[in-house]
């Protein structure tokens, strides 16, 4: 079963700031649709993105995860459904191998079923021949690469992506993309910030465009980049 994310009227501003980063944000997230998230530096992506990771608790409004309230209940379970991806992962000063047995050692997954879920997904994101490398000396596309496996691994409901493509070549950026579609077919709820119009019209079904902290436009992924594009049609659902 996949978590329907809503957030209702969600505002978050970082501690000693007197500006909200976000303001007012409501919004829906639907199991088995891909959300872009888009927006100027600054706009609030990162934030609204580490609010539905649950990294950041709103301050004003409410987060609800197929109904119910994170922050109100077991916010661990909660958090053990979800992941935020960091654009600049840390890694471990260890092997590609073992930053990804961590977090499924953290879940106490049997050594066999977490070697076979290694081997997975390293053939899938082409990083099988670098598990032996140290992690920490990769390249920056690589690391964000390992970065997304290592999230994925788990078996997330939610996956929060903040800028997964920035740093990953053409060949990677299809990979990921494709992963990305399949795990949504199963049912998972994803949401993806980008720069990179070309890569996030690929990516996702529907677009979100944030602006100053506010949605200024939203609805299906193709008629919303034309909205910006060309400015005269009308954004079809803000
Ligand atoms: N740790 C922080 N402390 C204080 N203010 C912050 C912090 N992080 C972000 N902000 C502020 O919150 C607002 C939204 O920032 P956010 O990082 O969410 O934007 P963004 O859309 O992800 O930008 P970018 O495209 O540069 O990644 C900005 O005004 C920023 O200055
Ligand atoms: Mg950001």
């Amino acid at each position: 079963m996949g978590y329907r994310l809503v957030l209702d009227k969600v505002s978050y501003k970082y501690p000693g700031q007197t500006q909200y980063a976000i303001s007012d944000i409501t919004i829906e997230f639907i199991p088995g649709i891909i959300y872009g998230v888009i927006g100027s530096n600054g706009a609030g992506k990162t934030t609204l993105l580490k609010i539905t990771g649950l990294l950041y608790k709103p301050l004003k409004g409410k987060i609800l995860l197929n109904g119910k309230d994170p922050w109100r209940n077991n916010i661990e379970h909660y958090r053990r459904r979800t992941v935020y991806v960091h654009e600049k992962p840390v890694m471990l000063r260890t092997t590609v191998y073992n930053n990804l047995l961590y977090p499924l050692k953290l879940r106490e997954i049997p050594r066999g079923e977490a070697h076979k879920r290694i081997q997975s997904i390293a053939h899938t994101l082409g990083l099988s021949h670098i598990l032996e490398e140290k992690a920490h000396k990769l390249s920056t596309g690589q690391k964000q690469l390992v970065g997304i496996a290592r999230a994925l691994l788990v078996d997330p409901d939610i996956i929060a992506l903040d800028e997964p493509f920035s740093n990953l070549d053409f060949t990677k950026k299809k990979l990921v993309t494709s992963l990305l579609r399949k795990l949504s077919s199963k049912g998972k709820t994803i949401i993806v910030s980008s720069h990179d119009t070309l890569t996030i019209e690929k990516t996702s079904d529907q677009l979100i465009v944030l602006e100053k902290g506010k949605i200024i436009c939203k609805g299906p992924t193709k008629e919303t980049i034309k909205f910006l594009y060309e400015g005269n049609s009308s954004c079809s659902d803000n």
